[in-house]
């Protein structure tokens, strides 16, 4: 295909015992973006991790880290997230009461922001902001879990946002992140995805590159 899709492998499947490894492994790999899930235990139904795991990738990886906020009350959190090293800060919209302001913290504090829908809010909840995001995060399962089923309803959904962007002018990128493989991800790019998360599909490959590859060019 040749459209140049951006990979972010999700850490959530790793082997946490061997973070050097692995961010070393994703630096060795065509995957461009690392993707971190923090969990809170309260916006999503399960614990992840926090800022020290951000800080031990950003000192061995070489990739962009794409930070995914699964908490209550972002903006609490989002500059510390970035002071460790956040490339993209991407939080849900559902779980922040006032977007707008949280958009423009982060992007002043010299970081790109994106903004998270669950499966259920629809597209239009961005009319106001679309401008604003370098980036729409669609959520193709409940947040909470790695390794569940993909939502089929995704793909009108993302033609959806790619209309509302294009409308507005915007230049946001469209990433999806939840049960992406490689049965799904030609179509998913046709539909207009810029960014594929996938954490099982490429942690539990025997071979890595070889899955980051599949998704990347569809071969
Ligand atoms: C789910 C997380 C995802 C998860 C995806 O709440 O946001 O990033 O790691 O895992 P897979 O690719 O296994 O569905
Ligand atoms: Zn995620």
């Amino acid at each position: 295909m040749d459209k140049n899709v951006i990979i972010s492998p999700s850490i959530l499947s790793c082997d946490h015992a061997n973070i050097e490894s692995e961010a070393k492994k994703i630096n060795l790999s065509p995957a461009d973006w690392v993707h971190i899930d923090v969990m809170d235990g309260v916006f999503v139904p399960n614990i992840t991790f926090g800022l020290p795991i951000v800080k031990a990738f950003k000192k061995h990886s070489l990739k962009m880290l794409d930070v995914h906020l699964m908490i209550v009350k972002p903006e609490n959190f989002a500059e510390e997230f970035i002071k460790s090293g956040a490339g993209i800060l991407t939080f849900h919209y559902e779980a922040c009461t006032h977007a707008h302001r949280l958009i423009s913290q982060i992007k002043n504090s010299g970081c790109k922001c994106g903004i998270a829908l669950n499966p259920s809010t629809p597209v239009s909840m961005l009319e106001e902001i679309i401008s604003d995001v370098d980036m729409v995060l669609i959520m193709t399962v409940n947040p909470g879990f790695g390794g569940q089923k993909f939502i089929e309803n995704s793909y009108s959904k993302i033609s959806r946002c790619k209309e509302l962007i294009q409308k507005n002018n915007s230049k946001a990128l469209i990433q999806v992140d939840g049960g992406v493989d490689n049965t799904n991800a030609k179509k998913l790019i046709e539909a207009g995805v810029d960014v594929l998360v996938s954490g099982s599909y490429l942690f539990n490959a025997e071979d890595f590159n070889k899955n980051v590859e599949l998704l990347k060019y569809c071969k």
